[in-house]
């Protein structure tokens, strides 16, 4: 079968023909039709250390597609399943191949409403941003309590936690480095302001600034989220995901002792099944499946050696759906 695969550290991946993989216990075998290209996949392509485990290893955080041999009573062949995370593409076989093997531990069936490209284009990005708004709702913040900060705003799971955040009726603004080009783009999603990272991106000019924020959605980290937390407003809430930025947190612990700050993380890997199934949910009940499709483009499985580079670069706008049809 073709498939795209980490052939050693530091290597970039290659496509090529590998054997389909077996089921093991509590697994089952998907056809894969789908798959995405995450910012994790693209440095996985590219060869950078980071996130793969072992190797050779098929790459590919994201697995869309339908069983055809199961070892569980929890799935049975024809189901319509999708993986994210989870360690696929990075310890064990991921999406970039026309069959995977999936734990039914981490499993989750595509809701009927969505078809299997749109299940991709959500992949682990719209789960992730349908983590963060959970987060921020099991916070108990409300539409209507206040503004709500996306940083990283045109990339995938700022997208899609834009329009899931409008549609449950928040007012959001969106950050993004691109605000000439996707103005028109992050409006359309559903925010109802865009700024320039760069008001971000600075080292804090203090530990307390002007109280904006009601809740912070952060894929960038570093000073952007240090900036953010430092005007998020009495007890709200940042949901910390990604390090676009950088890793660091130049922060001091005044948000948290005077305004009751609180941060929080959101983890698409390792998240259990029943969170998955609430943020699945979320998804197929909230999300603008108009807008997912506008913030979406599809490409083949050959096209992800030079969508990778792109995505690093912060040149995609949106969700990359890899359709393995083609
Ligand atoms: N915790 C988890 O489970 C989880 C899940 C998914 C992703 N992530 C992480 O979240 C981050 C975003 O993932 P993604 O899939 O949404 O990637 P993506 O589509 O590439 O989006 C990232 C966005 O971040 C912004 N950005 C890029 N470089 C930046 C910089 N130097 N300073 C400030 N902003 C910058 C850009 O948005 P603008 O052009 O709008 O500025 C870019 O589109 C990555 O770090 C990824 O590893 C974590």
């Amino acid at each position: 079968m073709r498939a795209i695969i980490a052939p050693a550290p530091n290597e970039p991946a290659v496509l090529t023909d590998i054997d389909a993989p077996r089921p093991g216990d509590g697994e089952v075998l998907i056809e894969v039709s789908h798959s995405s290209v995450n910012y994790k996949d693209g440095s996985t392509v590219l060869g950078r250390p980071g996130f793969v485990r072992t190797w050779p290893l098929t790459v590919g955080i994201d697995i869309v597609g339908t069983v055809v041999e199961t070892t569980t009573d929890a799935f049975t062949s024809g189901d319509r399943v999708t993986l994210n995370g989870a360690g696929a593409g990075e310890n064990r076989p991921g999406g970039y191949a026309e069959y995977a093997t999936a734990p039914a531990a981490s499993l989750v069936k595509v809701p009927e409403s969505i078809t299997s490209a749109q299940a991709a284009a959500i992949g682990t990005a719209g789960f992730t941003a349908a983590l963060a708004v959970l987060a921020i709702e099991d916070h108990g913040l409300k539409a209507g309590d206040g503004e709500v900060l996306v940083t990283g705003a045109a990339g995938g799971v700022g997208s899609v936690a834009i329009n899931l955040l409008a549609r449950r009726g928040y007012s959001v603004t969106a950050s993004t480095g691109r605000k000439a080009q996707e103005h028109a783009y992050l409006t359309g999603l559903g925010a109802s302001r865009v700024i320039d990272r760069q008001d971000l991106a600075e080292p804090a000019s203090a530990p307390l600034q002007e109280q904006r924020w009601a809740a912070v959605v952060d894929g960038v980290g570093s000073h952007t989220l240090a900036n953010a937390l430092a005007q998020t407003r009495y007890g709200g809430i940042a949901v910390a995901y990604g390090l676009a930025q950088g890793a660091d947190l130049p922060v001091t612990v005044l948000p948290f002792i005077l305004r009751a700050v609180t941060l929080t993380g959101a983890n698409s890997v390792d998240a259990p099944l029943p969170l998955r199934q609430r943020a699945w949910d979320l998804l197929s009940h909230e999300l603008d499946l108009d807008a997912l499709d506008r913030m979406s483009t599809t490409i083949g499985l050959a096209d992800v050696l030079d969508t990778a580079p792109r995505i690093l670069a912060g040149q995609v706008r949106g969700r990359t759906i890899v359709d393995l049809t083609r």
